[in-house]
C-alpha cells in the first residue's frame, strides 16, 4: 500500500538577483514499511524535499499525499527526527523523550509507560534521569530518535542524523536503526550523502540529480539484515549509485 507520495514537487528560493530552482519536479512513491534512503550531491535539495514532506515548508508546485490524501502543514503522522543538537539540555533524558507527549496532553502515567518502552528499546533506561549533556553523541542521537518514536508516527523523517558521528558509533547505530525499523515497522525517509550508509539501511535508494533536482533513479536493495557496511554483496549497489552520482557532482556549480 502506498503510504506517501510526492507528486511533481517544485521549489524555488528567492536569492538577491535570481530565483533558484532547487527542486525541479520530484516524484516519489513510498510504500508502507519502506525504508527509503535519499542520496544526491550536496546542495541538490534533499533537506528541502524532506522539510516539504514534513510540512515545514510549502512547495511552489505539486503535492504530498499521505494515504492517498493531500496534506499541508505538519502532522503527527509525519515526524522529523531533528539532530541531537535539538534536544533540550535543561531537561532530563526522560523528559526530552516525553516532551511531545506532554504537549499533546497525554496524562503522566501513560506518558511514562510509553517513554519507558522506547527508552528500553534504545538502551537508555539507565540514563533516564541523566541530562543530555552527560551523554555521548551517539546516545544523544538515540534520545532524539526515541523522542520521535514515542509519538508513534506512521512516517519517520531523518536528515543526515549520523553525519556528525565517529565511525564506530555510526556502525552501531546503523545496526540499531535496522532493528528499530524491523521492530516498529515504520515507514522511513532517510537523507544521507553517504552511499555506504544508504545501501546498508535502505530497502530502496532514490538518487537525486543535480539542481533543479529530480529523482534520476530508484534502486531496490534486497539483502538480509542486519546489514553491515562491509558486506560484499552491497558493493555492487554502491558502485551503481556512485556511477549515477558522479556526473551529477561534476555539474554542481554554487
Ligand atoms: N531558505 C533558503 N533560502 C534560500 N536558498 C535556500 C534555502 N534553503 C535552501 N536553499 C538552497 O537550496 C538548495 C538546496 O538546499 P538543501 O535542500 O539544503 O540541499 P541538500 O540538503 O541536498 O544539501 C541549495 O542551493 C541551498 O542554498
Ligand atoms: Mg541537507
Amino acid at each position: 500500500m502506498t503510504k506517501l507520495e510526492a507528486k511533481n514537487i517544485v521549489k524555488y528560493f528567492k536569492h538577491e538577483k535570481y530565483n533558484l530552482k532547487a527542486l525541479g519536479g520530484i516524484n516519489l512513491q513510498v510504500e508502507d514499511g519502506d525504508f527509503v534512503c535519499l542520496v544526491g550531491p550536496s546542495g541538490c535539495g534533499k533537506s528541502t524535499f524532506l522539510r516539504i514532506v514534513a510540512g515545514l515548508e510549502n512547495p511552489d508546485e505539486g503535492e504530498i499525499l499521505f494515504d492517498g490524501k493531500p496534506v499541508s502543514g505538519t502532522g503527527p503522522e509525519r515526524i522529523m527526527v531533528f539532530q541531537e543538537g535539538a534536544l533540550f539540555p535543561w531537561l532530563k533524558v526522560i523528559d526530552n523523550v516525553e516532551f511531545g507527549l506532554k504537549m499533546a496532553g497525554i496524562p503522566k502515567e501513560k506518558r511514562s509507560q510509553i517513554s519507558h518502552r522506547y527508552l528500553d528499546m534504545m538502551q537508555l533506561t539507565k540514563f533516564a534521569d541523566s541530562y543530555t549533556y552527560q551523554l555521548s553523541t551517539g546516545m544523544k542521537q538515540r534520545v532524539a530518535i526515541a523522542r520521535a518514536l514515542v509519538m508513534d508516527p506512521d512516517v519517520l523523517l531523518m536528515d543526515e542524523p549520523f553525519a556528525a558521528l565517529d565511525a564506530q558509533t555510526r556502525d552501531l547505530l546503523l545496526v540499531e536503526m535496522q532493528l528499530i525499523w524491523e521492530r516498529t515497522k515504520k515507514t522511513i525517509l532517510f537523507v544521507t550523502h553517504n552511499v555506504s550508509e544508504a545501501v546498508v539501511l535502505g530497502s530502496k535508494v532514490a538518487i537525486f540529480s543535480n539542481r533543479p533536482s529530480t529523482i534520476k533513479k530508484e534502486l531496490a536493495i534486497d539483502y538480509r539484515r542486519p546489514r553491515l557496511a562491509e558486506d560484499e554483496q552491497l558493493m555492487k549497489h554502491q558502485q551503481e549509485i556512485l556511477s549515477e552520482l558522479r556526473p551529477e557532482v561534476k555539474k554542481t556549480k554554487e
